[in-house]
């Protein structure tokens, strides 16, 4: 078989078999097929799409380029929660450790930065020391001893997924339902859940801004992940403004420990009690999610969540301390205000540009492999539909010794809009389960 074939074809708009679609995996992973090919096979992917049958072969495909996480001695049921992004989107950092320390496994593979939104592993990765390429070993002992395994797509665990991942953050080929559907689903299957909790965001912040096309792509994975035997359950969530106040790897972290430890923005602990709620019961640990929900806050106000946080953060080879002493998590050298330009209401006309602007100073990646700066980013002082005066500070921008401080400033004033009250589309716009 020869890629340049299969590239045709699928640019002609044919199908691809099974066959190919399993060629082309099981090269790439091996390097004999070129970054370049692949982003010629990918593009074409993004523009035709998959059929049904294409998606699920691509799938399964993407998931026995590694291996499948078991867990035979690990008594407890294990679920996860995967988002398809967003501007602020921290949730997985609060949520794992809340629901394990209701007696839950959570084996998570999150991914990195992904276009304008911000990545689960980077956020992790801010903490000092903390490492999340855990082999299915570690995840094992992770699991074990903390009832939490942050891991990542690896040379063992869908390394089909961390090609065409970083390809498809490199390439801007990232708002496709196969696409997103089949690494996100891949993920989940590589880890032998025994229930998924789907959040799909919608609004100008998300991957997928139309909640009508969101709502497909629900219900591909939901079909996907039910057509290998894994119950999932799909919310879709508002991203039409930034999630919390924070927008930046450290500063999302200091957000997710306040939440931990009981306080920080109300959204963010609606949305964690609300997937905690429905994962107890995935787990078959809660009769309804409004009792799970209630056992999740019980385990945060109590300090349970905070405590399983500590065990995760050394496990996986952290600096605990950072969870008293904060000023131990990487700091941006410089803190600039950013003013309201006029007297309204906040809202957020494009919250995407929000996510660039912290990509803009030094957070997010334009070229594969390339770092980032965990530090630099946003804090907002106002929030989607309070009043401002001209003059108040709507922001704090992190940034370091000016670096990209004049584009932020651009696209935050792109971002947002100050006039009449805005209509706030609702924190869970719907629960999905077919
Ligand atoms: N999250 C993923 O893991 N993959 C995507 O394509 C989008 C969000």
């Amino acid at each position: 078989m020869d890629v340049r074939t299969l590239i045709r074809t699928k640019r002609e708009g044919g199908e691809l078999s099974d066959e190919e679609i399993r060629f082309f995996i099981d090269e790439y992973v091996r390097g004999d097929i070129e970054h370049y090919q692949a982003a010629a096979l990918v593009t074409a992917v993004f523009i035709r799409g998959l059929n049904d049958r294409e998606l699920m072969t691509w799938t399964a495909s993407m998931v026995r380029s590694g291996r499948v996480l078991t867990f035979p001695s690990l008594p407890q049921k294990k679920v996860d929660k995967h988002s398809t992004g967003g501007v602020g989107d921290k949730v997985s950092i609060a949520l794992a450790p809340a629901v394990a320390a209701c007696g839950v496994c959570v084996p998570m593979i999150s991914g990195r930065g992904l276009g304008h939104t911000g990545g689960t592993l980077d956020k992790l990765e801010s903490i000092p020391g903390f490492r999340t390429d855990l082999d299915p070993d570690a995840i094992l002992r992770a699991l074990d001893r903390t009832g939490v395994a942050f891991g990542q797509q690896t040379k063992d665990l869908v390394p089909a997924d961390r090609l065409l991942y970083e390809l498809r953050d490199a390439t801007g080929l990232i708002e496709s339902v196969p696409l997103i559907a089949s690494s996100i689903v891949s993920k989940k299957l590589a880890e032998g859940l025994d229930g998924l909790v789907l959040d799909v965001k919608f609004g100008s912040g998300a991957v997928v801004p139309d909640p009508e096309h969101g709502r497909e792509l629900a219900h591909v994975m939901i079909r996907l992940a039910r057509s290998q035997g894994l119950r999932a359950v799909a919310y879709q969530t508002a991203m039409d403004r930034p999630l919390g106040r924070a927008v930046g790897h450290a500063l999302e972290i200091v957000e997710c420990l306040d939440c931990l430890a009981g306080g920080g923005p109300d959204d963010l602990r609606e949305l964690v009690l609300l997937f905690g709620g429905e994962m107890l019961v995935l787990a078959g640990e809660a009769p309804s999610v409004e009792a799970g929900s209630r056992e999740i806050a019980r385990a945060i106000d109590e300090g349970r969540a905070l405590g399983v946080f500590e065990l995760v953060v050394a496990e996986q080879g952290g600096d605990p301390r950072c969870l008293r002493e904060r000023d131990r998590l990487p700091r941006a050298p410089s803190v600039e205000p950013w003013k309201a330009p006029s007297t309204g209401i906040l809202s957020f006309r494009d919250n995407r540009k929000v996510g660039l602007a912290v990509g803009a100073l030094g957070g997010g990646r334009s070229k594969m492999g390339q770092g980032i700066d965990p530090a630099v980013g946003l804090v907002w002082r106002a929030r989607a539909g309070e009043a401002v005066t001209r003059g108040d500070v709507l922001a704090e921008i992190h940034h370091r010794d000016g670096f990209g401080l004049g584009a932020t400033e651009t696209l935050l004033a792109e971002a947002i809009s100050i006039g009449p009250a805005p209509k706030l589309a609702p924190l869970v716009l719907a629960r999905i389960d077919a």
